[in-house]
């Protein structure tokens, strides 16, 4: 057996043009939108003010940066893949292309860590806001029905000691399920089984809502801007990573979760009515638009409030409480946006997953039943079912922290092989027709794998803990499944039966 078998790009360029049964239905616009969906959520409406707070101070501004800059590399990686095999694998193809089969079925199965946990992740943020909306209208929702039953402290004295930093230290919380995380998760399921056009028209009025609601906050918050509250901008360091320049390097690495996403508007290349050229627009102008969002909202959000007063929950209600009653209309307006904004980046994270499903079954290194897909609404149906299933089951589970760090050390590393694979192929396969070009690509790639192993060097260790566990549970299904059934061993027609669009 050999497990570095690839996949000719020839041979998955020729898979494109033959398989037909995903309903090619979205165009530059849906695809930007789609990005722009994935990326800003819990990350600018929650993760900000803490960061700035307990990191950075006003100078969360150059984290936003330096992360953006980070993931710019990764982009243009993406970019240059995602036109030249446009695959609803995404990463996983990418890897099967460059580094065989093996790191193919790792990648793949990282990704689940970075797209159905971010669904749940994000539900579990989605149902804190929804929460506090309701009571600010009056509603209240015992709280045994609104949070996670377990949370996770590290065993101080547990070391490296992989085994005992993921099964001990978990503790009842006395609360019972996180009902409303479940129920967002379960709606949003029902929307993705009934079609990708329909999808895409919720994510579209989602996003201008909550564009709206940013570029509001923005415009506002610039007539009350108080200069003395970026005094100092970088605040001196107290400790190692807590404030300075130390500081800012740690909160980029907390509001790296910020910018996931926009790497998801690959897995719906194959629903992409011009892949070629409409994939690197729709993931490069995602991620200009919202790095530029980010940097102007945490300029904004630290010149109206002192950035001590950050650490909550909802940082930008907070800002907007702080400016008196002239703006409190502008307070049920934001937690509307937040939520708007969470419900898009839980859609298009479980869009994503199915397809990395599907594409993954076709190959043969899951079940058929993976790659099954609807006879009327063309969507991959069963994947998307059982996705949301277990992303329900975890939402309502598991607290937004940990979620969030396995999130994003999942995400990082996923980052880090498309980077090194625009690179190895350029020295593989130098001639395939590339529609985008990564510009520099001898300097972008490694510092894009560079960048990407520095912030999970900064993650804590049960965190990597988790992935590796994670991983040893993938490789034990690759060992014992996938490396017989791959197709690359026994060949099947999947897409013989397709119909035509
Ligand atoms: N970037 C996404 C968010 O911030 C995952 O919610």
């Amino acid at each position: 057996m050999n497990l570095f078998r690839r996949k000719s790009v020839a041979d998955l360029q020729a898979e494109v043009l033959t398989d037909h049964r995903l309903h090619r239905a979205l165009g530059p616009l849906n695809l930007t939108a789609l990005g722009i969906g994935a990326v800003i959520g819990a990350g600018i409406f929650v993760l900000t003010g803490q960061a700035a707070a307990k990191y950075a101070g006003p100078a969360i501004v150059f984290s936003f940066v330096l992360a953006g800059i980070a993931c710019g590399f990764s982009g243009l990686c993406y970019a240059e893949f995602s036109a030249m095999i446009p695959i609803s694998g995404s990463a996983y193809t990418y890897s099967y292309a460059t580094m065989g089969e093996l790191v193919a079925w790792v990648i793949g199965w990282d990704l689940i860590l970075e797209y159905m946990f971010a669904a749940s992740t994000v539900a579990v943020g989605w149902s804190g806001y929804v929460v506090s909306f309701l009571r600010d209208l009056g509603i209240l929702i015992p709280s045994a029905f609104t949070s996670a039953p377990y949370n996770h402290v590290t065993p101080a004295d547990a070391g490296w000691n992989i085994w005992r930093l993921f099964t001990e230290g978990w503790v009842s919380t006395g609360a019972v399920l996180n009902v409303p995380a479940m129920i967002i998760v379960g709606f949003i399921t029902i929307l993705l089984v009934l079609g990708i056009k329909e999808s895409a028209t919720f994510n579209n009025i989602i996003v201008a809502i909550k564009l709206t609601v940013i570029l509001a906050f923005i415009a506002v918050g610039l007539a009350y801007l108080n200069k003395a509250n970026w005094q100092p901008f970088v605040p001196p360091s107290l400790s190692p990573g807590e404030f300075g320049w130390g500081g800012v390097l740690r909160a980029a690495g907390v509001i790296f979760f910020a910018y996931i996403g926009f790497d998801a508007v690959s897995t719906a290349a194959q629903e992409a009515k011009n892949a070629q050229r409409d994939m690197p627009i729709g993931i490069l102008a995602s991620l200009a638009i919202c790095t530029l969002l980010y940097i102007a909202v945490a300029l904004v959000l630290t010149g109206i409030i002192k950035y001590t007063h950050l650490n909550v929950p909802d940082p930008i209600a907070v800002a907007i409480d702080s400016l008196g009653h002239s703006v409190a209309w502008l307070r049920p307006i934001i937690k509307i946006g937040a939520i708007a904004g969470l419900s898009s980046v839980i859609l298009v994270m479980m869009l994503g997953q199915p397809r990395i499903f599907y594409t993954m079954s076709k190959d043969g290194l899951l079940p058929p039943i993976f790659g099954s897909v609807h006879p009327k609404f063309r969507t991959p149906w069963l994947a998307t079912i059982l996705t949301g299933s277990v992303a329900m089951i975890v939402s309502g589970l598991f607290p937004i922290g940990l979620l969030g760090e396995l999130v994003s050390i999942g995400t990082l590393l996923a980052f880090a092989i498309v980077c090194a694979g625009v690179f190895v192929l350029r020295f593989t396969d130098p001639d395939i027709k590339r529609p985008f070009r990564t510009p520099l690509f001898w300097l972008v790639s490694p510092l894009g794998v560079f960048f990407c192993f520095w912030l999970m060097y900064g993650l804590p260790r049960d965190t990597w803990a988790r992935l590796i566990i994670w991983m040893v549970i993938g490789l034990v299904i690759y060992f014992s499944y996938g490396m017989r059934r791959s197709t690359l061993v026994r060949p099947t027609s999947v897409s013989a039966s397709c119909p035509k669009d």
